[in-house]
C-alpha cells in the first residue's frame, strides 16, 4: 500500500472531479505539444463495427467528450468508475453520446461481467491507484475476448520531476518529491506487469512539456494533490498566498516555468486465458 493506492486517499481524492479537473486545466492550457493528449490517445484506439467497449476509472470522461464526433455509430460503450461523483460528471459531460449505453460504479478488482465479454477494455491513468493490480489486470484479461485489445495510459517516472523540485524548494516539508504514481504502474515498469496476463504488450510514448505563464493554474495543480501529498498539513491560507507569490516571481523573472513531462499508452493483445 502506498499514498498512490491507499483506498481512503484515492476515494477522497476522486470524490468529485475537482482535483482531476485542476490537473487537466494545467495540461490543456500550457502543453507545448499542440496536437493534444486527448486526440493522441483516441488515435491509438481501433474500433470495429459492433465492438463492445468498457472503460474502468473513466473519471470525467474527458477523452470521450473531446472525441465524441469521431466515434463510430455502431459501437457500445460502458463507462465505469469507483467514484459516483466522477460518474455523475462524466454523464453530464457526455449527454447525447448515444454510443455510451451504461454508466456504473465498479471496482476494477471485482468486475461483474462474464468471461470474453468485450472487444476493447480501457483503463487510463488509473491502474496505479489499484491496490491489487495483478488481480485487476487478470480480470481484464478474463473479460476481454481472445481477439480483443486492452489500452492503458500512464506517466513516466520522470514526468514532471521539475515540478517536484519547485515544490520542495518552496517548502521542504511538502512530501511531493517522494510521491509517485508511476513507481506503482508507469511507462518504465508497466510492460513487466502487463506481460503476466498478455502475450503482446506494446508501448507508445507522447512527447510533451509544460510552458507555464500563469501562477494560479500551477498552484491549483499542486493543491489538487491533497491526500497523496500532505497539502492540508502545510498549505494554510497564508502559505497558499506565499506559494502564488513564489510562482509569480519566478514567472516574472524567467518569463515562464518550463517543465518536461512524458506519458504514454500500453496496447495489449492476446490475453492469457
Ligand atoms: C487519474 S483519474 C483518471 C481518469 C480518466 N481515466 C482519465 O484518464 O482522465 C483516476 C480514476 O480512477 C478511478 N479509480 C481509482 N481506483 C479505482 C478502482 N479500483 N476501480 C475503478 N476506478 C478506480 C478514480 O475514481 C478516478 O476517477
Amino acid at each position: 500500500m502506498s499514498r498512490a493506492n491507499d483506498r481512503e486517499i484515492v476515494s477522497l481524492q476522486y470524490n468529485s472531479d475537482k482535483n482531476l479537473h485542476a490537473r487537466q486545466a494545467l495540461h490543456r492550457g500550457f502543453s507545448t505539444n499542440k496536437y493534444g493528449w486527448e486526440n493522441w490517445v483516441f488515435d491509438q484506439y481501433i474500433f470495429n463495427p459492433n465492438d463492445k467497449v468498457i472503460e474502468f476509472g473513466c473519471g470525467n470522461g474527458s477523452i470521450w467528450a473531446h472525441n465524441k464526433n469521431k466515434l463510430p455509430k455502431n459501437i457500445e460503450i460502458i463507462l465505469t468508475d469507483l467514484s459516483e461523483g466522477m460518474l455523475k460528471t462524466s454523464k453530464n459531460n457526455l449527454s447525447g453520446v448515444n454510443q455510451i449505453v451504461n454508466y456504473c460504479t465498479m471496482d476494477i478488482q471485482n468486475i461483474e461481467y462474464e468471461n470474453n465479454s468485450f472487444d476493447c477494455v480501457i483503463a487510463n491513468h488509473m491502474l496505479y491507484h489499484v491496490p491489487n493490480r495483478d488481480l485487476a489486470i487478470s480480470e481484464i484479461a478474463r473479460i476481454l475476448k481472445p481477439e480483443g485489445t486492452f489500452y492503458a495510459t500512464t506517466n513516466s517516472t520522470y514526468s514532471l520531476a521539475g515540478l517536484k523540485d519547485l515544490v520542495r524548494n518552496f517548502d521542504s516539508r511538502l512530501d511531493y518529491a517522494s510521491f509517485s504514481v508511476a513507481k506503482e504502474f508507469g511507462l518504465e515498469n508497466g510492460i513487466e506487469q502487463l506481460s503476466k496476463h498478455f502475450d503482446s504488450v506494446e508501448k507508445a510514448v507522447y512527447e510533451d512539456s509544460l510552458h507555464i505563464t500563469e501562477a494560479k493554474p500551477l498552484a491549483d495543480y499542486v493543491l489538487s494533490l491533497e491526500g497523496h501529498v500532505n497539502i492540508h498539513d502545510i498549505m494554510t491560507e497564508n502559505k497558499i498566498k506565499d506559494f502564488h507569490e513564489y510562482l509569480e516571481e519566478m514567472i516574472l523573472r524567467d518569463g515562464s516555468i518550463d517543465i518536461p513531462k512524458c506519458s504514454g499508452i500500453f496496447i495489449c493483445k492476446r490475453p492469457k486465458k
